[in-house]
């Protein structure tokens, strides 16, 4: 009995501190990132959100590798036929990624020059996001959970035809282990700390250019602390 009891309170101790969880979480220093079929004609299948906040987070996603210094890969499929190139400004970011053409696999995972470069990087933790969602973001991010890689995927980033295959795929990948958040969460948790290196001075111009509205905030904090004075009413507000 009394070692039931024990038994009983040590378990009730486990579920109240999360023993039996485990909280994976991105460690820039362990993570490739992957731009997946992020292509000018692929762009009009990305009708979940508008073309303008996409391009925005295809961009952001694109600017997370050399943010924190993590190694890129970009891949294409049928660059040379309808879909197109990616867009000149992600070729931009990334003067040293490897592109690996895709001349027909669906799935990047089953392109061996894609594979090699995957492996090549020496990472476990895997940020990816594409168009579309439903096919290129989340066949790629099944194969790298079964080949045993962790994996994130920016749910900003990647684009379908609409909400509910959106969702779908989301939920398919999370069924399958697969992290789906947005750009500021993956952003934050590379970083940590606001004083880490990448930290305050990188990532917040970074904000400013692809999520306004972190970025603005800081420019409203930054232009009251620098020449601000308090009008009749917001003294009373703090
Ligand atoms: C990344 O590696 C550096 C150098 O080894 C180390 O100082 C730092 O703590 C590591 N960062 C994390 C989040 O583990
Ligand atoms: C600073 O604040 C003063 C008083 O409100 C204002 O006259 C001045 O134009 C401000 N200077 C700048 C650079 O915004």
């Amino acid at each position: 009995m009394k070692f039931l009891v024990a038994l009983l309170s040590l378990s009730a101790i486990a579920a109240v501190e999360g023993k039996d969880f485990v909280y994976k979480r991105l460690n820039k220093n362990d993570t490739m990132l992957l731009v997946v079929d992020i292509q000018v004609g692929l762009f009009q299948m990305a009708r979940d959100t508008s073309p303008e906040e996409y391009r925005n987070h295809a961009l952001a996603h694109s600017a997370i590798g050399p943010l924190f210094d993590i190694p890129t890969i970009l891949t294409t499929s049928a660059q040379d036929g309808p879909n197109g190139p990616l867009p000149k400004e992600i070729i931009a970011m990334h003067p040293n990624a490897p592109l690996v053409m895709r001349h027909g696999e669906v799935n990047a995972w089953d392109n061996a020059e894609f594979r090699a470069a995957v492996k090549a990087t020496g990472k476990s933790q895997v940020i990816l996001a594409g168009i579309t969602t439903d096919v290129c973001t989340t066949f790629l991010a099944l194969s790298l959970r079964e080949a045993g890689y962790e994996v994130w995927a920016n749910t900003d980033a990647s684009g379908t035809f609409n909400k509910r295959i959106a969702d779908e795929a989301n939920a398919r990948m999370r069924d399958a282990g697969v992290t789906t958040t947005g750009m500021f969460a993956i952003a934050l948790e590379l970083m940590r700390d606001w004083r880490s290196t990448p930290g305050a001075a990188t990532v917040l111009p970074f904000f400013d250019q692809y999520l306004p509205a972190y970025g603005y905030l800081a420019r409203g904090h930054g232009y009251a602390t620098q020449n601000g004075t308090l009008i009749p009413g917001e003294a009373e507000l703090l």
